[in-house]
């Protein structure tokens, strides 16, 4: 199987938990990056059995209105059952890290708001500890250099995304070669930082369901 393969077997998996769930009522929040656009064209074939979505980027909301499926601000929404999204690298503690789209900070706030977060990934963003893939961070553009000097301090090497700026007007450090012992106690240094609005470690919350496609089939991990 290809990698796309195994990304729409896992999208097909998460939608297949939910839908039996999902009422005319309900909201449903939806990730960013290539696996999460695999299950927004995979929800859109069942438009009629919910009532609209929250997006976790610009273009991930473009997806879906193309599709027309409403999309809500999340001010304006009471309950969120579901939150579907990808990730960059995931534990067997359902701890991730994410971001490599930049959209980390509202995947966070959305990801919060949810009642269960699903995580849908194929087998390569398996790891035995977080830190391979760079820890992307969202920081406040005059910021930059301060937060880059305290990442140094905590053992990385931070390096600005140049060209990108998130849907929030900010900037992103990737944070090469963090020794990432404790995943939480990390998450909480760095968002300690002045300027930085939130890291793409989550450990906090993690996932409450990892849905991962292998070559044996989708696995789920609890
Ligand atoms: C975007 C993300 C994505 O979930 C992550 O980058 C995985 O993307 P893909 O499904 O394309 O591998 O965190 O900010």
């Amino acid at each position: 199987m290809t990698q796309d393969q195994l990304k729409q077997a896992v999208a097909q998996a998460a939608l297949d938990h939910i839908l039996p769930q999902l009422s005319a009522k309900s909201v449903v929040g939806v990730g960013t990056g290539s696996t999460a656009n695999f299950f927004i064209d995979l929800l859109a074939r069942h438009r009629m059995e919910f009532d609209g979505v929250v997006a976790s980027s610009e273009a991930t909301a473009e997806r879906l209105k193309g599709h027309g499926i409403p999309v809500y601000d999340l001010n304006n929404v009471v309950e969120l059952e579901f939150y579907v999204d990808g990730a960059d690298e995931c534990n067997k503690y359902l701890e991730l890290i994410k971001g490599g789209g930049a959209a980390l900070t509202r995947e966070k706030i959305v990801a919060a708001v949810a009642e269960t977060f699903i995580c849908i990934a194929d087998e390569s963003k398996r790891v035995d500890f977080l830190g391979n893939f760079p820890l992307p961070v969202e920081v406040i553009p005059m910021a930059r250099s301060h937060v880059a000097r305290q990442l140094v301090r905590l053992g990385g090497d931070p390096v600005y995304r140049e060209g990108v700026t998130t849907d929030n007007g900010n900037v992103i450090l990737d944070v090469y070669n963090l020794q990432i012992v404790n995943p939480r106690q990390l998450e909480a240094d760095i968002n300690n930082i002045v300027g930085v609005v939130t890291n793409g470690l989550f450990a906090a919350r993690p996932a409450d369901l990892l849905l991962l496609g292998t070559r044996n089939g989708v696995e789920r991990i609890k």
